[in-house]
């Protein structure tokens, strides 16, 4: 697989990314940041700002489009400035895979991918949530080396969360 941030030419490929999410009956589009309600261009300089300065709340992150040849096959979100409290709310990476290509392991590589660069940014560990019921997320997470932290209902959604934690090796 390759990986690298958006570019103002990846327009198609990402408008056919999300219909086909949409024509699989699924409206949220993970680690897209936005993307289908957004303005493209404004997405794109958002991407890029988030990349190079940062956001006040968030800090830094970074978002991949992730490649198998020439095919866009997933998003892959990595936030490594952030504060321990959004940390544990939030995580620090999200990933998603278009609906034709999953079962395929590209989530697991695109995983261990952002744990490589996490580990390039210094961190000590990353943190991951993910619903309990969504048994293909939380075995990529487990895969990846995943330590089970904890379960707390999402009284909102009525579904339960659960909080792993990856260490990187990196000395605090
Ligand atoms: C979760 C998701 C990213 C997994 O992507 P994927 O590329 O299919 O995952 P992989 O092929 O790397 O599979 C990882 C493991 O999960 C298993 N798995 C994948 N889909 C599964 C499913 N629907 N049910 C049960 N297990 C599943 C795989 O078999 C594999 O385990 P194994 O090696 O023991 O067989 C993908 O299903 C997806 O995009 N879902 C919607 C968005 C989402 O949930 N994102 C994560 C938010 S926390």
């Amino acid at each position: 697989m390759n990986f690298r941030l958006p570019e103002l030419f990846d327009k198609d490929i990402l408008r056919d990314y999300v219909q086909e999410h949409h024509d699989n009956g699924e409206n949220s589009i993970s680690a897209s940041l936005g993307l289908s309600s957004t303005d493209f261009a404004q997405w794109m300089e958002k991407i890029h700002r988030n990349a190079e300065v940062g956001d006040a709340q968030w800090g830094k992150s970074l978002l991949y489009l992730c490649f198998e040849g020439e095919k866009l096959v997933g998003l892959l979100s990595l936030r490594y400035n952030l504060p321990q409290s959004l940390s544990e709310a939030f995580g620090d990476i999200g990933y998603g895979v278009r609906p034709t290509e999953r079962r395929k392991g590209y989530a697991t590589q695109m995983l261990a991918y952002a744990l490589m660069v996490c580990r390039e940014k210094g961190m000590e560990q990353v943190i991951l949530g993910c619903y309990k019921d969504n048994r293909a997320s939380a075995k990529t997470i487990l895969k990846n080396g995943g330590v089970l932290l904890c379960e707390t209902d999402n009284y909102k959604k009525g579904r339960i969360s659960q909080y792993y934690t990856i260490a990187l090796g990196n000395r605090p």
